[in-house]
């Protein structure tokens, strides 16, 4: 460890990719968690853009999604000026770094990623080195930071592991040069189910009627958790197992009202799924409404938006050089002697 990173609070580092809407799962198993850590941690998070590209982005849209997920994360109570909530493209040393992990990550490793199997097999078309390789730019995202923890679903598990692999493999031939991260796993509950199928994680790749949207209006949110599935019988009880579309339910109002499940629970005493599936609903537009408008006048204000991204790339700039210059020099690049204007 650096001598500043002694003095600081333990790092976070997480990245979403502006690839689609955000859901209630999204903002229960993550964005919720983010807020709660503000004050213990020093927090980066990251909107991974140049992650995104390994799928084909309409560019216009990409542009869109970038401010509408930095405005999502502030609309969340995440204050751009004590998180340094900012976009990955903005601070060229992830791609620089992440030259240097290929050479430090085997054909093999990157083979075994579960991640690349699913999505080659969906993309048949564009199966791109950018999509194999896309592991080694999140290591070099978290490394760049000297990151202590990685808030991240159960699918990014894989490539944490990675991640500390490489970490490990370099700091063998260097010294200390990177913090080998850890992976935080949201307790048990912050898997937030589709309303379709509560037996499968509720995502936005999924059909619309599955997820319900943060930025989705009272009436889509209504009718979404009106549809959704429960069971044959009609009792409101916690059990995963045998009642996984009620269980889910009871899940989502909890979290959304910081209630325990058997406060819910107790709430409905003797009433039905007619009644449980309006409360949830109502809990869930209450939740999402303060949310969503401060969405909207973010949304009306983009250059504050913009700023902010701007401020927080030249701070993680900063931050990241320190790591880089270290990895370049341990690797035997020369570097530039500025004053002079040649090469070391
Ligand atoms: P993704 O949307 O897959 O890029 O995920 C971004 C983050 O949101 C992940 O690291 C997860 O922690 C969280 N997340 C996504 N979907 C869910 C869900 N259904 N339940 C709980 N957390 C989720
Ligand atoms: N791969 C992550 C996902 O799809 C996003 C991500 C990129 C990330 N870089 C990261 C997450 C660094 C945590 C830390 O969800």
């Amino acid at each position: 460890m650096t001598d500043q990173t002694t003095e600081r609070k333990p790092i976070i580092y997480s990245g979403i990719q502006p690839s689609g809407v955000l859901t209630i799962g999204n903002y229960i198993g993550a964005l919720k968690n983010f807020k709660l850590l503000e004050k213990e941690y020093e927090c980066f998070y990251s909107i991974v853009d140049m992650h995104a590209i390994t799928l084909r982005q309409n560019a216009a849209e990409l542009r869109r999604r970038t401010i509408e997920l930095a405005a999502l994360y502030i609309a969340s109570g995440l204050d751009p000026d004590k998180n340094l909530i900012y976009c990955q493209s903005h601070v060229p040393a992830h791609a620089e770094l992440a030259w240097i992990l290929d050479c430090f990550t085997y054909m093999g490793e990157l083979q075994r990623m579960t991640q690349f199997k699913e999505k080659a097999a969906k993309n048949e078309a564009n199966i791109n080195a950018g999509l194999f390789t896309y592991p080694v730019l999140m290591a070099a995202d978290i490394l760049l930071y000297q990151s202590n923890l990685v808030p991240v679903g159960s699918d990014q598990q894989q490539h944490l592991e990675l991640t500390r692999d490489i970490a490990i493999r370099f700091n063998n031939i260097y010294g200390d040069v990177f913090t080998v991260p850890e992976a935080h796993i949201g307790k048990i509950g912050s898997r937030v189910m589709s309303l379709q199928e509560p037996a499968s994680k509720m995502s936005k790749s999924d059909p619309e009627d599955t997820y319900i949207s943060m930025l989705d209006r009272p009436d889509d949110i209504r009718r979404k958790i009106k549809r959704a599935v429960t069971d044959s019988d009609a009792e409101i009880r916690f059990d995963p197992e045998n009642k996984p579309g009620v269980s889910n339910l009871l899940s989502i109002a909890a979290a959304l009202s910081d209630q325990s499940i058997d406060g819910v629970v107790n709430s409905l005493q003797g009433k039905g799924y007619g009644d449980l599936k309006q409360t949830v609903a109502e809990i869930v537009i209450e939740a999402m409404r303060p949310i969503q408008s401060e969405f909207d006048r973010l949304m009306a204000d983009k250059a504050y938006v913009q700023a902010a991204l701007s401020r927080n790339a030249e701070t993680v700039a900063g931050r990241a050089a320190k790591t880089l210059y270290k990895v370049k020099k341990k690797v035997g690049y020369t570097l530039p002697d500025r004053k002079q204007g040649r090469v070391q």
